[in-house]
């Protein structure tokens, strides 16, 4: 294995999602055989270059943009059939194939209506206090589904135990609706229709896919899990609760799709060159306002899915530390390097301080989280166009150190490091990328 590439690799988010690691997942798809969501929902947004457009893709892997590629939807995912539907539909007015090429496994959890509406209300409940959710009903869902009132598309399939499923979970809803949130009901008959229309539509695609991604590694097919969000985003070993409700890290991309971690050979954490996040939640090293000005304008950062403006902070090797532990990275992908171009200095935090106390790795209470101070150290910048250089020599000898710098703080070599959007502009530090 030394020489070639792994066979089946996770790719992770190490820092709070919206790393860039829809054009990493869009290099390593061509290399790979299956392409592989395994948490998440269309709270995601991955985009990528079509041709002269850019797409952005909320649910189906981005892989499906390449012919021949099988792209599955994993268990660990929730699905919502319209915004489903929907990416479907536009892949179809591309002229993007996917029969035979998408499947979902019948073990995943539908999010419907209500989950969107009672996302939406709690979020609106909370006032100051609020997660800044997507509002996509991601929450709701996986609530239900760890409260076992969940419904899968399995149980879609069969419309008696649909049939069944939804009387029960609906008059929970609706109660709960009426009670708490002084909100209508919804129409059981009008649930049940709509749904029952759906299951023809999304019958083709659903599938045992546990037993197919089996079987994709017995033939030796190489296999990428492509995580969404981040693992700071990660309900377990993330900033909560603000944090989405699924296992963004690599750990969740064995239970979210039936894989052995005895077939994993590898995990890949992606991270920007500086931070960045978007919604609540404690952010130790954010910008001043004119620096985050500065650097949300010329790194484009506004949410895929939200359109909301991200907050932008300085590198902190704390979080990504914490990633590298957590998902055990043993390579590393830093996006946006060019980014930085123009600043004259940059900082990385080494380490907290709070009420006289030093952390040295990423704590766990939020208290510490929100409240304490970053410890600094400052590095000269290169202030030189990055974006049209292509290989590890030929970059500012001031980028070369801030990298060496990350890369000692996590102790992972970086394999890739990204300068602009488009495919070319990267520079493979480990040829076995290319
Ligand atoms: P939810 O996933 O919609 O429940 O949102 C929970 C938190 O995760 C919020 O702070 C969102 O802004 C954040 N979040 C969810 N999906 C993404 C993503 O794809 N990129 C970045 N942040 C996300």
């Amino acid at each position: 294995m030394k020489n070639s590439r792994p066979q089946n690799v996770i790719l992770v988010g190490a820092q709070w999602g919206d790393e860039g690691k829809g054009k990493i997942i869009d290099l390593l798809a061509r290399k790979s055989d299956y392409i592989v969501r395994y948490q998440g929902g269309n709270n995601a947004g991955h985009t990528v270059c079509f041709g002269n457009e850019k797409v952005i893709l909320h649910l189906i892997p981005s892989g499906i943009l390449h012919p021949k590629k099988i792209c599955v939807i994993g268990n660990g995912v929730v699905i919502d059939l319209e915004a489903l539907f929907q990416e479907i539909k536009m892949l179809s007015e591309h002229s993007i194939s996917i029969q035979g090429r998408l499947f979902a496994s019948d073990r995943a959890h539908i999010i419907f209506p209500y989950h969107r509406l009672i996302d939406q209300l709690r979020e609106d409940a909370k006032g100051a206090k609020k997660i800044g959710t997507t509002k996509k009903g991601i929450g709701p869902c996986y609530a239900d589904k760890v409260n076992r009132l969940g419904i899968r598309l399995i149980d879609l399939m069969n419309p008696r135990v649909f049939r069944e499923r939804l009387k029960t979970v609906l008059a929970e809803k609706n109660l709960m609706l009426k009670r708490i949130f002084n909100h209508p009901p919804f129409s059981f008959d009008e649930l049940f229709q709509t749904y029952s229309e759906y299951r023809n539509r999304i019958a083709p695609f659903v599938r045992n896919t546990s037993l197919l991604l089996d079987e994709a590694a017995r033939k030796r097919k190489r296999i990428l899990f492509e995580g969404a969000q981040g693992t700071l985003l990660d309900v377990d070993y993330g900033t909560y609760p603000y944090v989405t409700s699924s296992n963004a890290s690599a750990g969740g991309a064995l239970a979210g799709t039936g894989m052995s971690p005895a077939r994993i050979n590898e995990v890949i954490g992606v991270v920007k060159a500086y931070t960045t996040r978007v919604g609540e939640g404690p952010f130790p090293t954010e910008f001043p306002p004119r620096l985050m000005e500065h650097i949300r304008k010329r790194g484009e950062e506004y949410g895929a899915t939200t359109g909301r403006p991200r907050r932008c902070g300085w590198f902190d090797a704390l979080v990504a530390r914490h990633s590298v532990l957590v998902n055990g990275l043993s390579k590393i992908v830093v996006m946006k390097l060019d980014v930085l171009d123009q600043l004259p200095a940059l900082k990385i935090c080494t380490a907290y301080r709070y009420q006289g106390k030093r952390y040295d790795d990423f704590p766990s209470d939020i208290e510490v989280l929100e409240k304490a101070e970053p410890v600094y150290e400052e590095h000269p910048g290169w202030q030189t166009p990055t974006s049209g250089i292509r290989k590890w020599q030929d970059l500012p000898p001031n980028a070369r150190k801030y990298l060496k710098r990350l890369a000692a703080l996590l102790k992972a070599p970086i394999s890739i490091v990204s300068v602009g959007s488009e495919r070319l502009q990267t520079i493979y530090i480990d040829g076995r990328y290319r």
